[in-house]
């Protein structure tokens, strides 16, 4: 069964176009990853889809129902985790979860149960009684998430849910969310980290420019670009012409400084490692030099020629 069904997406902001012709497929089980740089569509992409913000055209069927036609109902089935934090810093997180299980009609008992029940499931418990300004970056994200789930939702959206917290906090928003997803949730996961993607994920679906540019599993993406090899090397001064005299060198493709280190993208049996090395060699010598297998941000460098993160410095540890 397909939980979103959308067709031919079209989204503008006066003149910007956000979302392109957009087709997007959910099954029901699956957790897709969706991933794409800041500013591709992807939080547009996700309030059309819940309804929050109408389309200029396309059709959107969730539950197999036309989305315009059943929104409410649509509605109690879908947990949303926004971008932005949304829980009342003036109520305890308790509170915090009476509130939006009230939203969703959960009174009495029943109410109070699942209060606790979701409390327990972010590791939260002990925080019941005490206010958000309190909390850490992560406690006040997995409160979030916790405001998001207290209905029960079938399918469950987050929206860069882990920006900007400490990697515990992240590897048990990650824990979390395959523990829902074992329960029978469907999620859509969207991030800029394909680090997260590739730890969670069963389905990948990467934007950029209001556009869809590639989707499958980790494996099919990743053989997409089977024809191409990744080389590391750093070198002791990692110059402007070093990097010019790589660029030139035959069936290179992309060539990325990150502070000594310089990443080689070429074709795959290009035979290009012993020519790297002797260019390196004439600019200070080489520290340390390896091939790696491809990642999603190399698919995504394939396909648009540009890197998924400005700076690429952003370190993310999962150990999920
Ligand atoms: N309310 C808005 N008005 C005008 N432009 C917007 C608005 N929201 C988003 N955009 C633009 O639409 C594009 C997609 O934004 P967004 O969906 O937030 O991307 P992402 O979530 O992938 O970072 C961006 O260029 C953004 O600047
Ligand atoms: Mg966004």
């Amino acid at each position: 069964m397909l939980v979103v069904d959308m067709k031919k997406i079209v989204k503008r902001y006066s003149s910007k176009l956000a979302l392109d012709l957009v087709d997007l497929e959910i099954a029901e089980g699956e957790i897709l990853g969706l991933l794409g740089p800041n500013g591709a569509g992807k939080t547009t992409l996700i309030h059309t889809l819940a309804g929050l913000i109408g389309i200029d055209s396309g059709d959107i069927t969730v539950f197999g129902m036309e989305q315009q036609k059943n929104i409410m109902a649509i509605k109690r089935q879908i947990g949303l985790v926004t971008q932005e934090i949304t829980i009342y810093p003036d109520l305890t997180a308790q509170e915090n979860l009476e509130f939006f299980g009230g939203v969703y009609g959960l009174k009495g008992q029943t109410l109070k149960e699942r209060v606790a029940a979701t409390l327990a499931f972010v590791g939260l418990s002990e925080q019941a009684k005490n206010y958000p300004y309190t909390f850490s970056g992560g406690m006040q994200r997995r409160l979030n998430i916790a405001c998001a789930l207290v209905h029960r939702p079938k399918f469950l959206i987050m929206d860069e849910p882990t920006v900007g917290i400490d990697p515990q906090s992240r590897n048990h928003i990650l824990e979390t969310i395959r523990k829902l997803n074992e329960q029978g949730t469907t999620i859509l996961y969207t991030t800029h980290y394909m680090e997260e993607v590739q730890a969670i994920a069963s389905r990948v679906v990467i934007m950029d420019q209001g556009q869809i540019i590639a989707q499958g599993t980790m494996e099919e993406l990743v053989k997409r670009i089977q024809h191409e090899e990744k080389i590391k090397v750093e070198v002791a001064e990692p110059s402007e012409e070093l990097l010019e005299r790589l660029r030139k060198l035959d069936g290179v493709k992309h060539v990325i400084q990150k502070g000594k280190e310089i990443q080689i993208i070429s074709q795959a049996g290009s035979g290009n490692l012993d020519r790297i090395l002797s260019v390196a060699k004439d600019f200070g010598g080489i520290h340390s030099i390896h091939a790696e297998k491809p990642t999603l941000e190399d698919v995504f460098l394939t396909l648009t020629g540009r890197k998924l993160r400005d700076g690429g410095a952003e370190n993310v540890d999962i150990q999920v």
